[in-house]
């Protein structure tokens, strides 16, 4: 589903967040994706290239999670996955591991009081069980408070895996039903179960992979790669990136009627 975007609401609070509507009217009359999945990438590198950590990046990463989710959100679109930590993302240094996880505690218990602040439905796709216990406790009481709000819904992809999100719905699949496995089937299974497909998806950082992120669901998705790292992804570049989804031809495996 594609919206259009947002009119006067969406015009007033965008000039409280940014003190500016210039951005904003570049959208006018534009589709907006119902969906933007993002693949954060390049923290790590921007941090070096400030002569500092890759963690730094890390942290810096995180507070452009939080301003381009609400620009998003802003611009009209309901639903922003982004992800945060990937079943691969073990294998770093344990003062990375660590340092994430650290940041993720932290980024888990702001999001209470700015999932209020913005109406704002939070909820983590992945495999949780691995994850520290006061990890899991703080996602189920984020995920719980931010239950009935009606803004943004934002999905936290942490130690998310395409292919194991696959693996472990089919297991789950196999032990609660006997009903023929059909596409539609399938999808009740995936964490992202109720969720639609993903519209558009940007990664930054120059690279031109999906690195096992939502592999089921961006079978027909536009992908948006910027060269910038993600600590730099601004306002600007989402609304080129919006003016890019306006520019694809969607046609979903068919033909249209012109053609
Ligand atoms: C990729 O950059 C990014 C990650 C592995 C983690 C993304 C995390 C954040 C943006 C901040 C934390 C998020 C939350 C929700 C707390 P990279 O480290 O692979 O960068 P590189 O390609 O330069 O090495």
């Amino acid at each position: 589903m594609i919206c259009t975007a947002p009119r006067k609401r969406g015009v007033h609070r965008y000039r409280q967040i940014e003190g500016t509507m210039k951005s904003y009217e570049a959208l006018q009359g534009l589709k907006i994706p119902e969906h933007v999945a993002i693949i954060m990438d390049g923290n790590g590198r921007w941090g070096k290239a400030k002569g500092k950590k890759r963690t730094y990046g890390h942290k810096m990463g995180a507070e452009t999670l939080e301003k381009i989710a609400r620009i998003y959100s802003d611009a009209g679109v309901k639903y922003v996955t982004v992800y945060a930590f990937s079943t691969e993302n073990w294998s770093r240094s344990e003062d990375e591991v660590g340092y994430l996880m650290t940041l993720m505690r932290q980024y888990l218990k702001q999001s209470i009081k700015n999932a209020k602040r913005d109406n704002m439905r939070v909820r983590v796709i992945g495999r949780r069980e691995d994850l520290a216990e006061d990890i899991q406790a703080s996602i189920a009481k984020l995920e719980d408070a931010s239950k009935d709000y009606t803004g943004l819904n934002l999905q936290l992809a942490i130690n998310y895996g395409g292919r194991d999100e696959i693996i472990r719905a089919f297991n789950r699949y196999q032990r609660a039903s006997n009903e023929p496995l059909t596409a539609e089937v399938f999808e009740s299974y995936l964490d992202t179960k109720g969720i639609p497909d993903p519209g558009l998806l940007v990664r930054t950082s120059g690279e031109h992979r999906t690195s096992n992120y939502l592999l089921w669901q961006l079978a027909y998705t536009e992908f948006y790669f910027i060269e910038k790292h993600w600590p730099d992804f601004s306002e600007e570049d989402v609304m080129a990136s919006i003016q890019y989804f306006n520019k694809r031809d969607r046609r979903f495996g068919g033909i249209k009627d012109e053609d």
